[in-house]
């Protein structure tokens, strides 16, 4: 007989980040009974490393600022992949939760009026993102602790989630274990929440850390049934550290940028120029990451293999008080005073733009009881994100699903308890725990170089393939896992689920980006470089009854009157125009 305990609640949250907070406190506050499961420890979840700020359109310091601008930079920048829908209740309501995040204790930095202040991000027409320093996803994940320990929200950290318990096309719950004892709980809820992040840490230059950022997320929910959008919509970020080889990757904030950074080239040139005169390095990601990238395979790179970002021209103290975990960053990993020398940066894999496809307003999958929120959705950054509104993103969708699925566990009256489907995600641990002959880290390893080189800023059909095969032969090697219980606990088992979950995620990248024929903002192939408007579509993915992936392609959301009306108005008054499909 296999052994669990159980715990019941109204509302399962999975993932203890920004998103999976905010939807907790938003169901506590509602009267629901909530549970929030994280892998991590709850302070060091990926949220904390989030760094340059969070959009909302005040107005505070550029007084034009409206949220139809805000609307119109996010839509038009994601190439009109995005859903409108999403992109405008994010505009709409990012400036009541920021102002909420501050009241809370996130603490933004203030203008002499008491205003928040708000710097500049890249292609946002006006200054729109609010900051703490340059670690602000850090003072927004501590305000979000703290107010749930005033709901006495109970986390629970180091619980790894096997399988989401469905039958019937209905959630009700989650088998996890614990990732130091193995103990395993069955969380039985009315609703369940995926807010556990998205698959940036399988490329070998990433900003995410180890064992976060894998894919875990996607594979719950394509499991549980639900479909993944736009999976080949990875952002490179322009800036990640080249050096030294263990941070490489590390997330060097565009907050340098906002605050005056220049990007040169080997020649001392300000590169730039030649990519998007008007913005230079504030031009959006795709271009700046773009332009790194091409000046870096043209020769004319730093000698590490990078390009230089300079702000050393703005003196140490501005740069202490704007960008105080950078300026530690290079002096405690290279001893470099970036108040006298430039820094070397490249493009780093950053953030997943695809995901678990979601309605807009409650953030539901399409399976009954399930919901999801964060990085881990598709829908509001199209196919290309703007800097600063990923953490807009959590607080208000983390909300929103957090209240819908505190209205399901209102209005249901029966509850499921398969026993069956409890009995089958047991099965799925016990034949997982098995003496083979590979280990699951050298074969994340071998992922992540195989997602670099195949996956990588630039792709074409050739390498997409040899990319597929490859994983092919990965997925035959990790039948043969040893995994197995020792001094550091279930290690073996969470990383064993970890990299199920990042070959699969890895594939429908792969799968998606080879089908995607044309380049279009974050996704560039080398034998289509056009944009194409018969590629007007997201492309999705779902898992078949024998667990294979299979992929179709949907016409993208069109924009209702109004708001094509309110692009056709903005795009009068944005920076840059023209990006949005005729
Ligand atoms: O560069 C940064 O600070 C990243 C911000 C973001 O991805 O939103």
């Amino acid at each position: 007989m296999n052994k669990h305990s159980t715990q019941i609640s109204n509302v399962l949250i999975i993932g203890s980040g920004g998103a999976g907070l905010r939807a907790a406190i938003e169901a506590k506050q509602l009267g629901m009974e909530v549970t929030v499961l994280g892998k991590r420890q709850r302070t060091d979840v990926h949220t904390v490393l989030a760094a340059g700020g969070i959009n909302a359109a005040f107005g505070n310091v550029d007084k034009e600022d409206s949220w139809e601008q805000h609307f119109a930079d996010t839509y038009i920048e994601g190439y009109g992949l995005s859903e409108p829908e999403v992109v405008e209740l994010m505009a709409k309501e990012a400036p009541d939760l920021v102002t909420e995040i501050d009241s809370w204790g996130a603490n933004f930095a203030k203008l002499d009026n008491g205003n928040i202040d708000q710097r500049f991000f890249g292609a946002h027409t006006y200054r729109r993102t609010c900051y703490s320093g340059d670690y602000t996803g850090r003072s927004i994940l501590f305000a979000l602790i703290n107010k749930a320990k005033s709901l006495d929200i109970p986390i629970h950290d180091s619980q790894y989630v096997s399988d989401l318990l469905v039958e019937d096309n209905v959630c009700f719950g989650a088998m996890a274990f614990d990732i130091q004892s193995g103990e395993r709980t069955v969380y039985l809820a009315d609703s369940v929440i995926i807010a556990a992040g998205g698959h940036t840490r399988l490329w070998r230059k990433s900003s995410s850390r180890r064992n976060e950022n894998t894919g875990d997320g996607f594979y719950l929910g394509l499991k549980a049934g639900c479909k993944l959008s736009d999976m080949e919509m990875v952002q490179f970020h322009p800036t990640g550290m080249v050096i030294p080889e263990d941070m490489a990757g590390t997330l060097v904030t565009e907050a340098v940028r906002g605050e005056g950074g220049k990007l040169l080239n080997s020649d001392g040139e300000r590169f730039m120029e030649k990519y998007d005169k008007e913005r230079m390095e504030l031009s959006t990601r795709d271009r700046v990451a773009m332009a790194n990238y091409t000046e870096i395979v043209e020769g004319r790179g730093s000698p590490n293999g990078g390009v230089f970002l300079d702000i050393s021209h703005k003196g140490k103290d501005f740069i202490i008080e704007k960008l105080p975990r950078m300026y530690r960053q290079f002096l405690d990993t290279l001893m470099i005073d970036i108040s006298k020398s430039p820094m070397e940066v490249s493009p780093t894999a950053h953030y997943s733009m695809g995901g678990i496809v979601v309605s807009p307003k409650e953030h539901w999958t399409g399976v009954e009881g399930l919901f999801a929120a964060g990085e881990v959705t598709a829908g509001l950054h199209g196919a290309n994100r703007l800097g600063g509104n990923s953490l807009a993103e959590i607080l208000i969708f983390g909300k929103r699903a957090g209240a819908a699925a505190s209205k399901r566990s209102e209005e249901i009256n029966t509850h499921i308890r398969s026993k069956k489907i409890i009995e089958k995600a047991h099965e799925n641990l016990n034949s997982s725990i098995k003496n083979g002959s590979e280990v699951a880290r050298p074969l994340q390893r071998a992922l992540r170089n195989i997602m670099w080189e195949n996956g990588g800023v630039v792709k074409n059909e050739e390498k997409l393939k040899e990319g597929l095969k490859k994983i092919e032969d990965l997925k035959e090697a990790s039948k043969n896992l040893d995994v197995r219980p020792d001094s550091e606990g279930y290690q073996d088992l969470m990383l064993a689920f970890d990299l199920e979950a990042s070959i699969v995620s890895s594939e429908a990248t792969l799968l998606s980006a080879l089908n995607r024929r044309e380049s279009r903002g974050a996704h560039q192939r080398e034998d289509f470089p056009e944009i194409v408007k018969d590629e007007n579509v997201n492309i999705r993915i779902e898992l078949d009854k024998d667990q294979s992936i299979s992929l179709y392609k949907e016409s993208i959301p069109s924009l209702n009157k109004k708001l094509e009306e309110l692009i056709n108005k903005t795009k009068e008054i944005s920076s840059f125009e023209g990006m949005l499909l005729e």
